[in-house]
């Protein structure tokens, strides 16, 4: 602590993104990375990209990024917003859309860092409690809020609902923007980023992605949103009053190289999903009761072993997963499949 902390900073609550250890022959398995690697034209594009003109500045607004995204969403670049990391992406999307004057809702169990931003920025929010088998019932979220998040997939339940759902949310909730974050959604969750095509797109949805999952770009750091080109332009406000050059230029060529590869997504993302199925399987013949799961990591429990205890006995080989210490979830071990295809296989 510091006399000279301005007063915002006593009160934080920080995000840890998982326990970060600096153990050696540690197998962390603790933040959802992809066990494959990028792209090899991703890597390509990046080592072709580091030369001589990293003296000067990347291209502030990643003009060739947005287009390469729109064109692979049938979106038009207006639509697309960057951030250094979907995380940069959302708390530019809680300050410039979701602090209003009445409370934003969110899942009670879900990504931990939404209630960090909240506090970061005065948001007052009500947490709306998941149904008995964890998942999310959209007629529980009510009127009137000053905005919605949940990821579909949810985090760390890993259960997806349908797109379907989120028409219907969207035709109750007009007066408020649904922000639906959609890290895993390339392991088998329908995504809303159809909804935004053309003369129909919803002035109020707003979908999140990431490159550090399915694109295994965890270490460039790259996220992006779509949505009505107003709510980008509201966002590009915000980006633009906090750092103009969110993305270097090694950044946007990798991520560049790494959208325009659907067939090592596609690939990656199939063996993932056919590990989740194995590794499901598996963990029931020993007993686990694992809830459907349609993201790159699981969520289990033992009748005969508390979750505590499961961690702890995982950490004690030097296998690092994440745990909860919260209602409801503390009996939970969130398994990703990162490394579980090589040790299963
Ligand atoms: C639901 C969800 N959203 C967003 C993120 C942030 O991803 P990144 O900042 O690496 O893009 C994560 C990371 O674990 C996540 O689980």
């Amino acid at each position: 602590m510091s006399r000279f902390w301005s007063p915002v900073v006593h009160t934080l609550t920080p995000y840890i993104p998982g326990e970060q250890p600096q153990m050696q022959r540690l197998v962390k398995l603790n933040t959802n990375e992809s066990p494959y690697g990028p792209s090899p034209k991703a890597l390509a594009a990046i080592a072709q990209q580091n030369n001589d003109d990293l003296r000067l500045y990347p291209d502030p607004e990643g003009l060739a990024l947005k287009k390469a995204i729109a064109q692979l969403h049938g979106l038009d670049p207006k639509q697309v917003f960057l951030g250094n990391g979907s995380d940069e992406v959302l708390a530019h999307v809680f300050l410039g859309l979701l602090k209003q004057s009445k409370p934003i809702q969110f899942p009670d169990i879900t990504y931990s860092f939404y209630p960090v931003y909240c506090k970061l920025f005065g948001i007052t929010h009500e947490a709306i409690p998941l149904g008995p088998d964890f998942e999310i019932n959209v007629g529980d979220f009510k009127l009137p809020n000053g905005g919605i998040i949940f990821p579909n997939p949810n985090a760390p339940t890993g259960r997806a609902i349908p797109r379907s759902d989120i028409e219907h949310l969207l035709k109750t909730n007009r007066d408020s923007v649904v922000v639906i974050d959609e890290a895993y959604v390339d392991y088998g969750t329908d995504s809303c980023i159809p909804l935004l095509r053309g003369t129909a797109c919803p002035e109020n949805l707003l979908v999140v992605h990431t490159l550090s999952k399915s694109r295994a770009l965890a270490g460039l750091r790259v996220g992006f949103a779509l949505g009505h080109p107003a709510l980008i332009e509201g966002l590009e406000r915000v980006k633009n009053s906090f750092n103009s050059y969110p993305l270097g230029r090694l950044a946007q060529a990798g991520a560049i190289a790494a959208i325009e590869d659907q067939a090592h997504l596609q690939a990656t993302s199939a063996k993932v999903i056919h590990t989740r199925e194995r590794l499901t399987k598996e963990l029931a013949s020993l007993g686990f009761e694992t809830l459907p799961s349609l993201a790159n990591f699981i969520f289990t429990r033992h009748p005969k072993h508390a979750g505590g205890n499961l961690y702890q006995a995982l950490r004690d080989r030097g296998i690092i997963v994440r745990h909860f210490k919260s209602p409801r979830i503390e009996e939970f071990c969130a398994l990703p499949l990162a490394l579980m295809s090589s040790a299963i296989n």
